[in-house]
C-alpha cells in the first residue's frame, strides 16, 4: 500500500530512520529471495472448481499480472518481492486455521477439513486497490457464510476478524519492525454473510499461489484490496469492532468500511478513476467497485462519506 512514499518525497525524508532502514535491508533479502527462487518451478497445482453465476463481460486481468503484481507487505513491499519471495521462503502446508470468540463452535481445523465440506466455485470479481488500480480476477473459492454458519456466531457476535499468520521464517518481512504483526481485518457479521463475501483457495485454475496469500485468504470485491486479508490462520468472532492493521498504521487515512468509492478521496489521491492492469487509459471508479446493487442495502444507515 501507498503509505510512506510519494513521488516527490524521498523515503528517508519521511519515514522513521529505524523503519528506512529496516526496508532497505529487506530489499536486499528480496535479492536473495530472486536468487533461491531460480531453483524453485513457478508452477502451482491444478485445481477444478465449478463455473458461478459470480461474472463479467470483462476481460480478465493476465495471470502474469495477477500473479506477479501482487500486494503482501509480509513478502515485501514491491509489487514484485512476493512473487519473488513467496516461492523461495512460504510453504503453506501444514495448515491450520483457529476460530474463537463469540460462537458456540470455536477449535481449531485443518486446512482440508475447513474447505472439503463446500463445492469449490470459480467467480469473476472486479478488484480494486486503495492506491487507485484494479484486475479482474476469476478467483476458486467457497461462500464465507457458509463457512461461518458451521462455527455457530452467537447473538454477541456482530463482527468476524481474520488474522494472517505469524512466522518470521516463512513471511521474512515480519522479520523487520515495520509493522505490528499479524496483519488485522474484520468485516461487520452481516458484510462477512453476503453472498458476494468469499473464502479464497486458487485462481485462474489452480491453488493459490503464495503470493496470493495460499492457502486460504478473504476477497470482498465491493472494498477496497486490503480488506482481503492473506494467508488466513485465524478467524474470531467479536462483539466490538476490531482495530485493524490499516486503522492501526494510519487511521485518517484508512477506515474500517473501505467501501469503493468515488466520491470519497484518499487523503493524498482520487479515488475517481483507476487504471485497469493491461489497460492505457483510465477508468471511471464504480460505487462499491459496481457491486451497488448487491450490497449498497448493508449500509443505508450509515454516512460512508464520514465512515470511509
Ligand atoms: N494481506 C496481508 N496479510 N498482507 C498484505 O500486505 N495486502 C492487501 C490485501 N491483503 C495484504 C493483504 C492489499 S493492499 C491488496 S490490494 C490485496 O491483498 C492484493 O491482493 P493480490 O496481491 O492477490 O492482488
Amino acid at each position: 500500500m501507498l503509505l510512506l512514499t510519494s513521488p516527490r518525497i524521498r523515503e528517508h525524508e519521511i519515514t522513521d530512520r529505524s523503519v528506512y532502514l529496516d526496508r532497505r535491508r529487506f530489499l536486499a533479502l528480496g535479492a536473495a529471495g530472486a536468487l533461491a527462487m531460480a531453483a524453485l518451478p513457478a508452477r502451482a497445482a491444478p485445481l477444478a472448481a465449478a463455473k458461478s453465476g459470480f461474472t463479467l463481460a470483462e476481460t480478465l486481468t493476465t495471470k502474469e499480472a495477477v500473479t506477479g503484481y501482487n500486494n503482501f507487505i509480509e513478502l515485501g513491499n514491491s509489487k514484485e518481492a512476493p512473487a519473488q519471495l513467496g516461492p523461495a521462503y512460504f510453504r503453506p502446508q501444514p495448515w491450520s486455521v483457529s476460530v474463537d470468540g463469540e460462537c458456540a463452535k470455536p477449535g481449531t481445523i485443518a486446512f482440508e477439513d475447513l474447505v472439503s465440506p463446500h463445492k469449490l466455485e470459480e467467480r469473476i470479481y472486479r478488484m480494486r486497490c486503495v492506491e487507485a488500480w484494479s484486475m479482474v480476477i476469476p478467483w476458486i473459492g467457497i461462500p464465507l457464510a457458509d463457512v461461518i454458519k458451521r462455527f455457530e456466531p452467537n447473538s454477541k457476535a456482530k463482527y468476524v476478524e481474520f488474522n494472517t499468520l505469524v512466522d518470521p521464517e516463512r513471511l521474512p518481512g515480519q522479520r523487520f519492525s515495520m509493522y505490528d504483526w499479524p496483519y488485522v481485518e474484520a468485516l461487520r457479521l452481516d458484510e462477512a454473510m453476503n453472498p458476494l463475501a468469499l473464502l479464497a483457495v486458487g485462481l485462474y485454475g489452480e491453488e493459490l499461489r503464495p503470493q496470493n496469500g495460499a492457502p486460504i485468504r478473504l476477497v470482498v470485491p465491493w472494498k477496497y484490496g486490503f480488506k482481503s486479508v492473506k494467508s488466513i490462520v485465524r478467524i474470531r468472532f467479536t462483539e466490538t469492532a476490531p482495530r485493524t492493521t490499516w486503522m492501526r498504521i494510519a487511521p485518517k487515512e484508512y477506515g474500517f468500511y473501505a467501501n469503493v468509492n468515488p466520491e470519497v478521496d484518499h487523503p493524498r489521491w482520487s479515488q475517481g478513476s483507476e487504471r485497469r492492469i493491461g489497460e492505457f487509459l483510465r477508468r471511471k471508479t464504480l460505487p462499491f467497485n459496481g457491486y451497488a446493487e448487491q450490497v449498497a442495502g448493508l449500509y443505508s444507515s450509515l454516512d460512508l462519506v464520514a465512515n470511509f
